[in-house]
């Protein structure tokens, strides 16, 4: 594991990486493609060979181990990203990913999903509830309208419309468990209704031993990319409230000629840097993976001066097969999936929890 505070301040745009990692070997110094019309961003990076699967947490080995599967049958990749994150929306025990998740401050589920093929095209819902799979609704919206983004009531009319069936799930009594704890502790937050102030810390998402979103990035073997998001979001949110993982941008992105990206962590800070697309654009501008993801997590400590206790983490995976993570602290995880490899890895991050 790596410690990226000591190397922060030998980050500069436009430095030859060192730490990607391609899939299968080392690339010895993880550096970008040599032509130089691909490091100036004016050529697409040369397509790799996948299948390389990534995912946040280790959430994302079942859901990697799908979307393998689904590419092993013959399925696009898109199918893949989409079928591997529905295994993480079906498991009700998981408390921040889909119907199982911990609910906002006035005990309701709400959920956000994305997906973006290698294209660009992109389809996302925010703030919905009762439905299984949000990551297939976004899908569906990309495929069946001219909009990219369905939010609320109308997003849970449409999906009805469309096919979706409404799943009712009682709160699990751990969830409400804590829901019940959290409402004891929050008297003030809960009163003001937060106009007194913005309190995120020591929720779940700046929790060091909770996990988060699931972000999905794959590359397929005809070098075809794509990347999935689903959550319910931050717990004990006000009720409205939307993170990154809906957002194209902030919680994914993916461009066919460079790579993909993924966020996890407090989505409020992922935003506001549009944080998966500047990881993209890092890379397009010739930043390995990891060090694109590094940069990032460093803007966002530079416009947050004494912020703690948020975890952030990035996933990339560029073009050629090259990727990389890194997270603000440790304990940061993702999944990787390739023909040879299955395993959780550790990320690099930037600072240890207190
Ligand atoms: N990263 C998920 C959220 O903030 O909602």
């Amino acid at each position: 594991m790596t410690n990226g505070s000591d190397r922060r301040h030998f980050i500069k745009l436009g430095l030859v990486g060192t730490a990607a990692m391609v899939a299968g070997c080392s690339t010895g110094n993880g550096d970008h493609p040599n032509d130089p019309d691909e490091v100036k961003g004016t050529k697409p990076i040369s397509p790799g060979k996948g299948p390389i699967i990534l995912s946040t947490w280790d959430h994302g080995m079942a859901a990697n181990a799908k979307a393998f599967d689904v590419l092993q049958a013959g399925g696009s990749v898109l199918d893949a990203v989409e079928q591997g994150v529905m295994v993480t929306e079906s498991d009700f025990s998981n408390r921040s990913v889909g119907l199982g998740g911990l609910p906002d401050r006035d005990g309701i589920v709400t959920l956000d999903a994305c997906i973006q093929d290698h294209n660009g095209k992109a389809g996302s819902v925010a703030f919905v509830q009762r439905f299984e799979h949000p990551i297939s609704i976004a899908r569906a919206v990309m495929e069946r309208t001219p909009h990219v983004m369905l939010a609320g009531a109308g997003a849970e009319r449409w999906a009805e419309e469309n096919g979706f069936a409404r799943r009712d799930l009682p709160m699990a009594e751990d969830a409400r468990k804590s829901w019940e704890e959290w409402k004891a502790k929050n008297p003030l937050i809960q009163a003001a209704g937060d106009s007194a102030r913005v309190n995120v810390e020591n929720q779940r998402m700046g929790g060091k031993d909770n996990h988060d979103t699931i972000g999905m990035i794959a590359l397929d073997a005809n070098g075809q990319l794509a990347g999935s998001c689903t959550t319910s979001g931050l717990a004990f949110k006000i009720h409205g409230r939307v993170g990154d993982s809906p957002i194209i941008g902030a919680g994914l992105f993916v461009d066919g000629d460079v790579g993909a990206a993924c966020a996890t962590g407090t989505g409020e800070l992922m935003i506001k840097i549009a944080g998966s697309h500047t990881v993209v654009e890092l890379m397009r501008q010739g930043l390995a993976p990891e060090d694109a993801c590094r940069e990032a997590v460093e803007r966002i400590l530079r416009k947050n001066p004494g912020m703690t206790g948020q975890q952030v983490g990035f996933l990339a995976l560029r073009a050629d097969g090259a990727y990389g993570g890194y997270s603000l602290y440790n304990g940061f995880n993702f999944a990787l999936n390739t023909a040879t490899e299955n395993k959780l890895i550790d990320a690099a991050f930037a600072k240890k929890w207190e």
